[in-house]
Protein backbone atom coordinates (compact mmCIF):
# COMPACT_ATOMS: atom_id res chain seq x y z
CA UNK A 1 0.00 0.00 0.00
CA UNK A 2 1.40 3.32 -0.83
CA UNK A 3 2.61 5.69 1.86
CA UNK A 4 0.25 8.04 1.06
CA UNK A 5 -2.35 9.39 3.49
CA UNK A 6 -6.24 8.61 1.84
CA UNK A 7 -7.48 12.12 1.34
CA UNK A 8 -11.23 12.38 -0.45
CA UNK A 9 -11.45 15.83 -2.21
CA UNK A 10 -14.62 16.10 -0.26
CA UNK A 11 -12.63 16.15 2.70
CA UNK A 12 -9.41 18.31 1.15
CA UNK A 13 -11.90 21.10 0.34
CA UNK A 14 -13.29 21.02 3.89
CA UNK A 15 -9.63 21.75 4.96
CA UNK A 16 -9.10 24.10 2.05
CA UNK A 17 -12.05 26.40 3.62
CA UNK A 18 -10.84 26.31 6.74
CA UNK A 19 -8.48 28.42 5.12
CA UNK A 20 -10.75 31.12 4.40
CA UNK A 21 -11.85 31.91 8.06
CA UNK A 22 -15.06 34.03 6.01
CA UNK A 23 -16.61 30.93 4.06
CA UNK A 24 -19.92 29.62 4.94
CA UNK A 25 -19.64 26.19 3.28
CA UNK A 26 -21.30 27.56 -0.45
CA UNK A 27 -18.02 27.68 -1.67
CA UNK A 28 -16.64 24.06 -0.60
CA UNK A 29 -19.99 22.79 -2.00
CA UNK A 30 -19.69 24.02 -5.75
CA UNK A 31 -16.12 22.27 -5.64
CA UNK A 32 -18.33 19.17 -4.51
CA UNK A 33 -20.99 19.60 -6.72
CA UNK A 34 -18.27 19.72 -9.56
CA UNK A 35 -16.60 16.61 -8.55
CA UNK A 36 -19.84 15.27 -8.73
CA UNK A 37 -20.69 16.07 -12.20
CA UNK A 38 -17.47 15.12 -13.06
CA UNK A 39 -17.79 11.81 -11.96
CA UNK A 40 -20.95 11.52 -14.10
CA UNK A 41 -19.26 12.88 -17.41
CA UNK A 42 -16.97 10.48 -16.86
CA UNK A 43 -18.55 7.51 -17.12
CA UNK A 44 -20.19 8.47 -20.08
CA UNK A 45 -16.88 9.77 -21.34
CA UNK A 46 -15.85 6.43 -20.85
CA UNK A 47 -18.52 4.37 -22.24
CA UNK A 48 -18.68 6.99 -25.03
CA UNK A 49 -18.08 3.80 -28.18
CA UNK A 50 -20.95 1.77 -26.01
CA UNK A 51 -23.65 4.27 -25.91
CA UNK A 52 -25.10 6.80 -28.34
CA UNK A 53 -23.09 9.25 -27.52
CA UNK A 54 -20.42 9.86 -29.87
CA UNK A 55 -20.89 11.85 -33.33
CA UNK A 56 -22.83 15.30 -34.18
CA UNK A 57 -25.75 16.56 -32.01
CA UNK A 58 -26.91 18.20 -35.38
CA UNK A 59 -26.21 21.89 -34.35
CA UNK A 60 -23.83 24.68 -34.20
CA UNK A 61 -23.17 26.44 -30.67
CA UNK A 62 -22.76 30.24 -30.24
CA UNK A 63 -18.94 29.43 -31.79
CA UNK A 64 -20.14 28.31 -35.02
CA UNK A 65 -18.59 25.04 -34.25
CA UNK A 66 -20.69 21.42 -34.55
CA UNK A 67 -21.73 20.28 -30.98
CA UNK A 68 -21.01 17.00 -30.19
CA UNK A 69 -23.66 14.75 -28.46
CA UNK A 70 -21.31 14.65 -25.53
CA UNK A 71 -20.54 18.54 -25.48
CA UNK A 72 -24.27 18.71 -25.02
CA UNK A 73 -23.98 15.58 -22.62
CA UNK A 74 -21.50 16.89 -20.30
CA UNK A 75 -23.39 20.90 -20.50
CA UNK A 76 -26.53 19.24 -19.33
CA UNK A 77 -24.87 17.44 -16.52
CA UNK A 78 -23.14 20.31 -14.55
CA UNK A 79 -26.29 22.67 -15.43
CA UNK A 80 -28.51 20.15 -13.69
CA UNK A 81 -25.75 19.51 -11.01
CA UNK A 82 -25.77 23.40 -10.12
CA UNK A 83 -28.57 24.82 -10.93
CA UNK A 84 -30.84 24.15 -7.88
CA UNK A 85 -28.31 24.33 -5.14
CA UNK A 86 -28.59 27.89 -3.84
CA UNK A 87 -24.95 28.82 -4.45
CA UNK A 88 -25.06 30.29 -7.53
CA UNK A 89 -26.05 33.54 -9.06
CA UNK A 90 -25.77 32.40 -12.52
CA UNK A 91 -23.30 30.79 -14.91
CA UNK A 92 -21.26 31.18 -17.86
CA UNK A 93 -20.74 27.79 -20.38
CA UNK A 94 -18.88 28.26 -23.49
CA UNK A 95 -22.30 26.06 -24.99
CA UNK A 96 -24.42 29.09 -24.33
CA UNK A 97 -24.22 32.85 -25.81
CA UNK A 98 -25.79 34.57 -22.70
CA UNK A 99 -24.94 33.86 -19.44
CA UNK A 100 -27.20 31.31 -17.37
CA UNK A 101 -29.59 32.92 -14.64
CA UNK A 102 -30.37 30.37 -11.57
CA UNK A 103 -34.47 29.32 -12.39
CA UNK A 104 -36.51 31.63 -9.98
CA UNK A 105 -37.82 28.34 -8.67
CA UNK A 106 -34.79 28.21 -6.95
CA UNK A 107 -32.70 30.35 -4.54
CA UNK A 108 -29.67 32.33 -5.65
CA UNK A 109 -26.64 32.55 -4.35
CA UNK A 110 -23.08 34.32 -3.74
CA UNK A 111 -21.46 32.69 -6.74
CA UNK A 112 -20.53 32.66 -10.46
CA UNK A 113 -19.45 28.87 -12.02
CA UNK A 114 -17.90 29.99 -15.88
CA UNK A 115 -17.30 26.62 -17.36
CA UNK A 116 -16.77 25.12 -21.02
CA UNK A 117 -18.36 21.46 -19.46
CA UNK A 118 -16.40 19.49 -23.03
CA UNK A 119 -12.96 20.51 -23.72
CA UNK A 120 -10.94 18.86 -26.56
CA UNK A 121 -14.47 18.17 -28.77
CA UNK A 122 -12.40 17.07 -31.42
CA UNK A 123 -10.78 14.37 -30.08
CA UNK A 124 -14.05 12.69 -28.73
CA UNK A 125 -14.78 10.11 -31.44
CA UNK A 126 -10.78 8.98 -31.22
CA UNK A 127 -10.69 8.77 -28.27
CA UNK A 128 -8.24 11.47 -27.44
CA UNK A 129 -8.28 12.83 -23.47
CA UNK A 130 -10.93 15.84 -23.82
CA UNK A 131 -11.83 17.55 -20.70
CA UNK A 132 -14.28 19.90 -18.47
CA UNK A 133 -12.49 23.69 -17.18
CA UNK A 134 -14.39 25.58 -14.30
CA UNK A 135 -13.72 28.59 -12.88
CA UNK A 136 -15.35 30.71 -9.92
CA UNK A 137 -16.28 34.53 -9.07
CA UNK A 138 -17.66 35.76 -6.65
CA UNK A 139 -21.27 37.86 -7.41
CA UNK A 140 -20.26 41.56 -7.13
CA UNK A 141 -23.97 42.86 -8.33
CA UNK A 142 -26.20 44.97 -6.23
CA UNK A 143 -29.19 42.50 -7.44
CA UNK A 144 -30.56 39.38 -5.61
CA UNK A 145 -30.20 37.54 -9.21
CA UNK A 146 -26.77 37.12 -11.07
CA UNK A 147 -25.93 39.70 -13.78
CA UNK A 148 -23.41 40.30 -16.51
CA UNK A 149 -21.17 42.67 -14.37
CA UNK A 150 -20.91 39.10 -12.21
CA UNK A 151 -19.33 37.36 -14.99
CA UNK A 152 -16.83 40.25 -16.83
CA UNK A 153 -14.57 40.48 -13.81
CA UNK A 154 -10.45 40.09 -14.82
CA UNK A 155 -9.39 36.54 -13.70
CA UNK A 156 -7.31 38.43 -10.67
CA UNK A 157 -10.78 37.84 -9.17
CA UNK A 158 -10.92 34.22 -8.96
CA UNK A 159 -11.69 32.32 -6.05
CA UNK A 160 -11.25 29.22 -7.50
CA UNK A 161 -10.20 26.99 -10.93
CA UNK A 162 -9.67 23.79 -12.04
CA UNK A 163 -9.77 21.21 -14.54
CA UNK A 164 -11.20 17.51 -15.03
CA UNK A 165 -9.14 15.43 -17.58
CA UNK A 166 -10.72 12.53 -18.81
CA UNK A 167 -7.33 10.50 -20.00
CA UNK A 168 -6.14 7.17 -18.96
CA UNK A 169 -7.66 8.51 -15.74
CA UNK A 170 -9.68 10.51 -14.58
CA UNK A 171 -8.11 13.46 -12.83
CA UNK A 172 -9.59 16.53 -11.00
CA UNK A 173 -7.54 19.34 -10.68
CA UNK A 174 -8.11 22.45 -8.83
CA UNK A 175 -6.32 26.03 -6.89
CA UNK A 176 -8.22 27.74 -4.42
CA UNK A 177 -5.08 29.81 -4.20
CA UNK A 178 -3.39 27.46 -2.03
CA UNK A 179 -1.28 25.75 -4.31
CA UNK A 180 -2.19 23.02 -6.97
CA UNK A 181 -3.83 19.52 -5.90
CA UNK A 182 -4.89 16.61 -8.03
CA UNK A 183 -6.99 13.95 -7.53
CA UNK A 184 -7.43 10.80 -9.40
CA UNK A 185 -10.89 9.00 -9.59
CA UNK A 186 -11.05 5.41 -8.01
CA UNK A 187 -13.95 4.62 -10.09
CA UNK A 188 -14.51 1.67 -7.88
CA UNK A 189 -15.08 3.64 -5.31
CA UNK A 190 -16.49 6.88 -7.14
CA UNK A 191 -14.00 8.85 -5.35
CA UNK A 192 -11.53 11.11 -6.01
CA UNK A 193 -8.16 10.57 -4.12
CA UNK A 194 -5.25 13.02 -2.93
CA UNK A 195 -2.68 11.76 -5.91
CA UNK A 196 -0.77 14.90 -6.59
CA UNK A 197 -0.56 17.53 -3.51
CA UNK A 198 0.89 21.13 -4.33
CA UNK A 199 1.87 20.78 -8.29
CA UNK A 200 4.63 22.51 -9.56
CA UNK A 201 5.59 23.18 -13.40
CA UNK A 202 8.98 22.02 -13.09
CA UNK A 203 11.86 24.12 -14.45
CA UNK A 204 14.26 21.84 -15.41
CA UNK A 205 14.55 19.90 -19.16
CA UNK A 206 13.35 17.92 -20.56
CA UNK A 207 11.06 20.37 -21.68
CA UNK A 208 7.85 20.14 -24.39
CA UNK A 209 6.71 23.08 -26.46
CA UNK A 210 3.13 22.98 -27.43
CA UNK A 211 1.30 24.75 -30.42
CA UNK A 212 -0.53 23.96 -33.53
CA UNK A 213 2.49 23.90 -36.58
CA UNK A 214 0.07 24.16 -39.09
CA UNK A 215 -0.87 27.44 -38.74
CA UNK A 216 2.93 28.81 -39.09
CA UNK A 217 2.25 30.62 -42.16
CA UNK A 218 0.06 32.82 -40.46
CA UNK A 219 2.16 33.77 -37.17
CA UNK A 220 3.76 37.25 -36.35
CA UNK A 221 7.84 37.21 -37.14
CA UNK A 222 8.21 37.07 -33.51
CA UNK A 223 6.26 34.20 -33.14
CA UNK A 224 7.90 32.69 -35.68
CA UNK A 225 11.67 33.38 -34.19
CA UNK A 226 10.29 32.07 -30.50
CA UNK A 227 9.12 29.00 -32.33
CA UNK A 228 12.98 29.04 -34.25
CA UNK A 229 14.91 29.61 -31.02
CA UNK A 230 12.76 26.42 -29.09
CA UNK A 231 13.68 24.24 -32.28
CA UNK A 232 17.23 25.72 -31.76
CA UNK A 233 17.39 26.93 -35.18
CA UNK A 234 18.98 30.67 -34.19
CA UNK A 235 21.86 29.06 -32.70
CA UNK A 236 21.31 31.50 -29.63
CA UNK A 237 21.99 30.01 -26.63
CA UNK A 238 18.70 28.80 -23.96
CA UNK A 239 17.55 27.34 -27.53
CA UNK A 240 16.96 23.52 -28.32
CA UNK A 241 16.80 20.52 -26.03
CA UNK A 242 13.16 20.75 -26.33
CA UNK A 243 10.10 18.23 -27.82
CA UNK A 244 7.00 19.24 -29.44
CA UNK A 245 4.33 17.85 -27.77
CA UNK A 246 0.34 18.55 -29.38
CA UNK A 247 -2.95 16.85 -28.37
CA UNK A 248 -4.85 19.51 -29.56
CA UNK A 249 -7.10 19.53 -26.22
CA UNK A 250 -6.51 22.56 -23.89
CA UNK A 251 -7.01 20.60 -20.65
CA UNK A 252 -4.65 17.48 -21.53
CA UNK A 253 -1.95 19.54 -23.17
CA UNK A 254 -1.72 22.43 -20.26
CA UNK A 255 -2.06 19.21 -17.87
CA UNK A 256 0.93 17.53 -19.31
CA UNK A 257 2.57 21.35 -19.15
CA UNK A 258 1.86 21.36 -15.38
CA UNK A 259 3.09 18.62 -14.83
CA UNK A 260 6.33 17.45 -17.27
CA UNK A 261 6.96 21.73 -17.59
CA UNK A 262 7.45 23.69 -20.95
CA UNK A 263 5.34 25.75 -22.52
CA UNK A 264 1.96 25.19 -24.38
CA UNK A 265 0.93 28.69 -27.27
CA UNK A 266 -2.29 29.01 -28.74
CA UNK A 267 -1.34 32.55 -30.46
CA UNK A 268 -2.81 35.09 -32.78
CA UNK A 269 -2.61 34.98 -36.19
CA UNK A 270 -3.11 36.75 -39.46
CA UNK A 271 -6.53 35.13 -39.40
CA UNK A 272 -7.68 34.98 -35.97
CA UNK A 273 -5.88 37.89 -34.10
CA UNK A 274 -7.55 37.14 -31.20
CA UNK A 275 -6.70 33.60 -31.46
CA UNK A 276 -9.36 30.53 -30.65
CA UNK A 277 -9.70 30.19 -27.19
CA UNK A 278 -11.70 31.91 -24.86
CA UNK A 279 -10.98 33.74 -21.89
CA UNK A 280 -13.41 33.52 -19.50
CA UNK A 281 -13.59 29.63 -19.24
CA UNK A 282 -10.38 28.74 -20.74
CA UNK A 283 -7.71 31.14 -20.30
CA UNK A 284 -8.46 32.51 -16.90
CA UNK A 285 -8.69 29.22 -15.21
CA UNK A 286 -5.52 27.91 -16.49
CA UNK A 287 -3.66 30.78 -15.78
CA UNK A 288 -4.63 30.63 -12.12
CA UNK A 289 -3.47 27.31 -11.91
CA UNK A 290 -0.09 27.88 -13.59
CA UNK A 291 0.72 30.97 -11.45
CA UNK A 292 -0.01 29.04 -8.25
CA UNK A 293 2.13 26.08 -9.68
CA UNK A 294 4.84 28.78 -10.25
CA UNK A 295 4.40 29.61 -13.80
CA UNK A 296 2.72 32.60 -15.87
CA UNK A 297 0.02 32.72 -18.31
CA UNK A 298 0.47 35.66 -21.27
CA UNK A 299 -1.90 37.21 -23.44
CA UNK A 300 1.94 37.67 -25.40
CA UNK A 301 2.06 41.10 -23.82
CA UNK A 302 0.58 41.18 -20.36
CA UNK A 303 -1.01 38.71 -17.38
CA UNK A 304 -4.14 36.97 -18.57
CA UNK A 305 -5.45 37.45 -15.10
CA UNK A 306 -5.33 41.54 -15.56
CA UNK A 307 -7.54 40.87 -18.71
CA UNK A 308 -10.40 42.74 -18.12
CA UNK A 309 -13.03 40.71 -19.98
CA UNK A 310 -15.66 42.91 -22.91
CA UNK A 311 -18.04 39.69 -23.81
CA UNK A 312 -18.44 36.50 -22.44
CA UNK A 313 -17.37 34.24 -25.05
CA UNK A 314 -14.09 36.70 -26.18
CA UNK A 315 -11.34 34.76 -26.93
CA UNK A 316 -7.69 35.11 -25.98
CA UNK A 317 -4.03 34.52 -27.08
CA UNK A 318 -2.44 32.16 -25.36
CA UNK A 319 1.38 31.45 -23.59
CA UNK A 320 1.43 29.31 -20.52
CA UNK A 321 3.71 27.44 -18.45
CA UNK A 322 6.87 27.73 -17.08
CA UNK A 323 7.31 31.53 -16.08
CA UNK A 324 11.01 31.97 -17.84
CA UNK A 325 9.53 30.34 -21.02
CA UNK A 326 6.17 32.56 -21.00
CA UNK A 327 8.30 35.53 -20.61
CA UNK A 328 10.84 34.72 -23.27
CA UNK A 329 7.62 34.36 -25.55
CA UNK A 330 6.58 37.73 -24.64
CA UNK A 331 10.35 39.33 -25.09
CA UNK A 332 10.39 37.52 -29.01
CA UNK A 333 6.57 39.07 -30.22
CA UNK A 334 6.96 42.23 -28.58
CA UNK A 335 10.55 42.30 -31.15
CA UNK A 336 8.62 40.97 -33.93
P1 LIG B 1 -13.40 23.07 -27.32
O1 LIG B 1 -13.51 21.62 -27.69
O2 LIG B 1 -13.91 23.36 -25.92
O3 LIG B 1 -14.02 23.96 -28.37
O4 LIG B 1 -11.85 23.45 -27.27
C1 LIG B 1 -11.04 23.07 -28.31
C2 LIG B 1 -9.80 23.90 -28.29
C3 LIG B 1 -8.77 23.42 -27.28
O5 LIG B 1 -9.17 22.30 -26.54
C4 LIG B 1 -7.56 23.08 -28.10
O6 LIG B 1 -6.39 23.57 -27.52
C5 LIG B 1 -7.84 23.78 -29.43
O7 LIG B 1 -9.24 23.81 -29.57
C6 LIG B 1 -7.25 23.06 -30.60
O8 LIG B 1 -7.48 23.90 -31.71
P2 LIG B 1 -6.78 23.55 -33.13
O9 LIG B 1 -7.49 22.33 -33.63
O10 LIG B 1 -7.03 24.78 -33.98
O11 LIG B 1 -5.32 23.33 -32.89
MN1 LIG C 1 -12.35 24.25 -24.84
MN1 LIG D 1 -15.77 22.97 -25.14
Amino acid sequence: MADTHIVTIERHIIEEERRHPGARGAFSNILSDIALAAKVISRQVNMAGLVDILGRAGHRNVQGEAVQKLDVFAQDVMYRAMDHTGHLCCMVSEEVEDFIPIPDKFPAGGYVLLFDPLDGSSNIDVNVSIGTIFSILKKVSPEERGSLEDCLQPGRRQLAAGYVVYGSSTMLVYTTGNGVHGFTLDPSIGEFLLSHENIRIPEAPPRFYSVNEAYEERWSPGMRAFVDHLKGRDGSDGGGGFSSRYIGSLVADFHRTLLRGGIFMYPGDSRNPEGKLRLLYEASPLAFIAEQAGGRASDGRRDILEVEPAGLHQRTPLFLGAAELVTMAERFLAEG
